[in-house]
């Protein structure tokens, strides 16, 4: 191993402790001003995650000298800290911002944890986290909430401290947990001045890490964080909007660029070393089991996608869609979903997915119109998903989606050309967490096209916040939880509507 891998490798070696340089002061800051998080929980285990950034603006570094330092960090079965279970010490390297990444196995399944990290003689706040039941235990029900497109200059994020005081399992991120544009000076809308080193548009690895580092600062995305285990994957903004693969039709070939931005997505988020970038490729496509109850199938939309074969954006279906080339995962990701979707025995089958998969036929029998970047796009890589998702039987298969800054309840049709074919899974796809800000935003764009798509249950273009599903083995339940606005952080949440969808039959009907 090289590079990068190489280099995670390493600060995966636990530490005698005094083995590296003792950690000196750093510039006068408290070094886990990002917070902590914990990801991928495992029935034995999870990931830690937090990164030393005392001066977490700093044009460089975060405030931390370019030398390795130790980091130890603590498991407990108690809130106090006392009653330690598992503890080890780490580096934290330059070469990943200082970030720390720990995977603690051996632990109980379906429990409940707390961790913490020392620096120095610095202490992390206390996170919460939990590992999930074993394989094939006989599990009741469970909770989780899924969230998107947080869009720090277009407000703040009550959606996430409403979320801190949920009572579930894990969370899902579908993705846009950053969005590459430069931030204006005055922080934008509504937020606080930040440094003129933020103003430029992340390209480089340096730029990367202070928008995280940026984002991260926020108080109620790091409370959301300590409480509960997260599994994210990315969209499109984690990079350059809207590009597919290696493309981007602002930025042209983007190769060096995404390879900046996913390494800075690593360092940031609580993923596995199978996550460590790799030079050709980042691995984020991966599975979760919940027991018997659910299984999360993590889906990665853009590394491996085609380049769009009808055009970028909105443009008119066209025959190319339908070529077999075309596709959304690439062969290696759809492979390891379709197998992994029919080898599985989990009730609830749920795609954690980037785009929408619904239809948007845009402009009725008058035009062909559809929004190419979504997995209307590629017809082909869809239609090969939902003639497996019929033939193989797969159960309750339910897709839970981001991108779209909007509301949608979807039947996913096996073939949306033919509007008289079966529904053969659900689809919610959640709003934004900030992005687009407050006030009528898509409502009046998207509105009028609802009535061309009767598979769209429902649709709201204009409120942001989060959402929340309940599943057991008769009924999967989602609350649309939406804040009031994001011009405040304690901004109140209500519950827009709600949905269900019942063990056996694809579709969700209001609850
Ligand atoms: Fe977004």
């Amino acid at each position: 191993m090289g590079g990068i891998a190489g280099l995670a490798a390493l600060a995966q070696v636990p530490l005698a402790h005094g083995a590296l340089a003792a950690p000196r002061p750093p510039s006068g800051g408290y070094p886990f001003s990002l917070g902590v998080a914990s990801g991928d929980p495992s029935p034995d285990g999870f990931v830690l995650w937090t990164r030393l950034a005392p001066d977490p603006l700093a044009a460089h570094g975060g405030g931390m000298r370019p030398q390795p330092v130790a980091v130890e960090w603590k498991v407990a079965t108690d809130e106090a800290m006392t009653k330690v279970v598992r503890q080890g010490t780490v580096a934290a390297l330059p070469e990943l911002a200082h970030s720390v990444h720990v995977e603690p196995t051996g632990l109980r399944p379906d429990r409940e944890y707390w961790y913490q990290f020392r620096y120095g003689a610095d202490l992390s706040p206390v996170g919460r986290t939990r590992t999930t039941p074993a394989p094939g235990t006989r599990v009741s029900s469970m909770s989780f909430a899924f969230a998107s497109c947080q869009n720090w200059s277009n407000g703040y994020y009550p959606a996430y401290r409403h979320l801190a005081g949920e009572d579930i399992d894990l969370v899902v991120h579908l993705g846009d947990y950053v969005y590459e544009g430069g931030i204006p000076a005055d922080g934008g809308y509504r937020r606080t001045p930040v440094p003129a080193t933020l103003s430029e548009q992340c390209r480089t690895l340096d730029r990367w890490r202070l928008q995280y580092a940026l984002y991260k600062t926020d108080p109620d995305l790091q409370l959301a964080h300590a409480r509960f285990p997260w599994i994210v994957t990315w969209d499109d903004h984690e990079v350059v909007n809207d590009y597919a693969g290696e493309e981007s039709q602002y930025a042209g070939s983007i190769k060096e660029l995404r390879a900046a931005a996913y390494q800075a997505f690593y360092e940031h988020q609580p993923l596995r070393r199978a996550s460590i970038p790799q030079t050709d490729e980042m691995r984020l496509y991966r599975r979760l089991g919940y027991g018997d109850l659910a299984e999360f199938n993590v889906l990665d939309g853009r590394q491996y996608r085609s380049v769009p074969p009808c055009g970028w954006g909105e443009a008119p279906a066209c025959a190319a869609g339908y070529d077999p080339s075309v596709t959304m995962l690439g062969r290696r990701q759809e492979s390891w979903l379709l197998d992994g979707l029919a080898a599985s025995g989990a009730r609830w089958n749920v795609l954690a997915n980037n785009v929408m998969m619904g239809r948007l036929d845009h402009d009725g029998p008058s035009g062909d119109i559809l929004w190419h970047d979504a997995w209307d796009g590629f017809p082909a890589a869809r239609n090969r998903l939902t003639d497996h998702l019929a033939q193989a039987e797969v159960s309750n298969p339910v897709i839970i989606t981001g991108d779209w800054h909007s509301t949608f309840v979807n039947d996913i049709k096996r073939d949306f050309d033919r509007p008289d074919s079966p529904v053969v899974a659900t689809e919610f796809v959640g709003t934004s967490i900030s992005s687009n800000g407050d006030g009528e935003v898509y409502g009046p764009y998207y509105g009028p096209m609802i009535q061309y798509n009767p598979h769209i249950r429902f649709f709201d273009g204009d409120r942001r916040g989060y959402v929340r599903c309940t599943l057991d083995r008769g009924q999967w339940r989602t609350d649309l939880r939406m804040v009031t606005t994001v011009s405040r952080s304690d901004a109140p949440a209500y519950t827009f509507a709600s949905f269900a969808v019942e063990d056996g039959t694809p579709g969700a009907h209001q609850a």
